[in-house]
Formats: C-alpha cells, sequence, structure tokens
C-alpha cells in the first residue's frame, strides 16, 4: 500500500493555502464532501471564499456533509453546522438543500444516524468496496488522538458496519454523532488538517518512528495514498524532520 501523503508547510497561513490547494484539486462538479468540525479549520473555509479560490470551482454544485457534529441546535456555537454555513457555506451561496447538516442533537439519535447514512448513499457513488465513497473528507485530530467524533474508548470505533452513528463519549460527558471508519476510509481523498504547538505531541505519535497505533487517528493509515495530512511547522515540531522555519 502506498504511504499517506505529509506535507510539512512553515507558517500557518502557508499550510492553510496548501490544504486550499488539495481541496480544490479534489473537487469536481456534483462532488460530494464532508466537513471537518472543531476550530482548526474555519481559516481554510474562509481563505476557500476567498475570490482566489472561490471561482476555482462551483461549490454550489457541492454536495455537503459533516463527519460529525455535536449534540447541539443548529444555531449553538459549539455546532459545526453552524461554522461551517457561517465560514464558507453561506458566503459561497450553497443552495439549502445541497448542505446536509448532521442531526446529532435529534431525539432518536440513532434513526437520526440511519437516515443522514441514507442520504449519503443517495448522492455518494459506491467505491470499490460498494461503500459511498465521499470525493473529499476533511479532518481535523483532537490532542488525544481522536478524529471526527472517534474518540479513545467508544463505541463507534469498533462499527463494521454503520456508516454514522450516535456515539457516547464518556470524557466529554456528552453524545455526539459521527462518521464511521468504513465511511471514512472509502473516501477517494482525505485531507487531515492539523495546526498549533498543541498538537506537535499528538502528531509525533500518529506519524513519528514510534507510532502509537491504538490512536483512533492512526487508522487512517489503512487509506494508503488517499490520505493527506498537512500540518504547519508548529504541528510538526516533534516530527524527525520538521521544516526549516524562515
Ligand atoms: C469536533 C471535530 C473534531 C476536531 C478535533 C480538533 O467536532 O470537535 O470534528 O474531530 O477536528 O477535536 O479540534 P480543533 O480543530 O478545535 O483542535
Amino acid at each position: 500500500m502506498r504511504k499517506c501523503g505529509i506535507s510539512i508547510v512553515a507558517r500557518l497561513d502557508e499550510a492553510v493555502q496548501d490544504a486550499a490547494v488539495r481541496v480544490v484539486a479534489s473537487v469536481r462538479n456534483r462532488s460530494t464532501i464532508a466537513l471537518a468540525g472543531g476550530g482548526t479549520p474555519k481559516r481554510l473555509y474562509e481563505a476557500l471564499t476567498a475570490p482566489s479560490w472561490r471561482q476555482r470551482v462551483d461549490w454550489r454544485a457541492v454536495q455537503w456533509f459533516w463527519g460529525d457534529e455535536r449534540a447541539v441546535p443548529p444555531d449553538h456555537a459549539d455546532s459545526n453546522y453552524r461554522m461551517a454555513r457561517e465560514s464558507l457555506l453561506d458566503p459561497l451561496g450553497v443552495p439549502a438543500g445541497q448542505i446536509h447538516r448532521m442531526p446529532a442533537d435529534a431525539r432518536d439519535a440513532d434513526a437520526a444516524a440511519m437516515a443522514y447514512e441514507q442520504a449519503i448513499r443517495s448522492v455518494a457513488a459506491p467505491g470499490p468496496d460498494g461503500r459511498p465513497a465521499l470525493d473529499l473528507v476533511l479532518l481535523g485530530i483532537g490532542t488525544d488522538g481522536h478524529t471526527a467524533s472517534l474518540f479513545p474508548g467508544t463505541a463507534a470505533l469498533d462499527e463494521t458496519e454503520r456508516l454514522v452513528v450516535a456515539n457516547d463519549v464518556p470524557q466529554l460527558n456528552t453524545r455526539r454523532m459521527t462518521m464511521t471508519f468504513p465511511l471514512l476510509l472509502a473516501a477517494r481523498s482525505i485531507v487531515v488538517f492539523v495546526t498549533g504547538a498543541d498538537k506537535a505531541e499528538i502528531v509525533s505519535r500518529l506519524l513519528g518512528p514510534r507510532r502509537d497505533t491504538n490512536l483512533p487517528a492512526a487508522r487512517l493509515r489503512e487509506a494508503g495514498h488517499r490520505v493527506t495530512w498537512v500540518l504547519d511547522a508548529a504541528a510538526a515540531a516533534r516530527l524527525e524532520t520538521p521544516p526549516a522555519v524562515p
């Protein structure tokens, strides 16, 4: 299996542009994209709305999903949906019918997860393994090695059939909704965007010479060359060959 790609750039603004290049390269008309949540991707989303990037793709022809969501309403400050709507989708003028909010706040979370999976199946063409192959999945990494809402020790890590599940996260005393590895690893392209000194330790445990294969995000390596990690120098500082920072 060909190895994943690792792109290390010195400064945060360069990492944002590097990630934007990879996002645009992965998108074609009628693409399906799963957006990352948390705080890191906001700069990337804002960059994609700048004239130099927004005119490169017919963003309005994309079907937009989320890799995971918190159990909060769509207007909540912690909502991944709200962050992406405000920083990316609304500025790009994406039609509401192509924006598929992950309903992690639904009363029946399991039924809502199954419905979300069906929505994905209805627009994403199957890949070689028969599972829907999203054109692009954007992901971040937590300092505990989680990605999406696949946290260490949680049930969703062991899911082999369902593509979207509700996932109890005891360490956060909350419930999330998340895409599972069977879906994430079927994507045609995965961009893992990680910046900042606070991620240097976990990045070294995931990509360094003494990898911790028990970390949830370590499984992204199963997607081989379809995964690209975009890191700034701060996040890559504990890797063997950090870039020469000017
Ligand atoms: C979420 C994200 C999660 C995120 C990491 C990193 O809902 O929180 O999907 O997987 O990518 O926790 O978050 P930061 O970018 O805020 O460090």
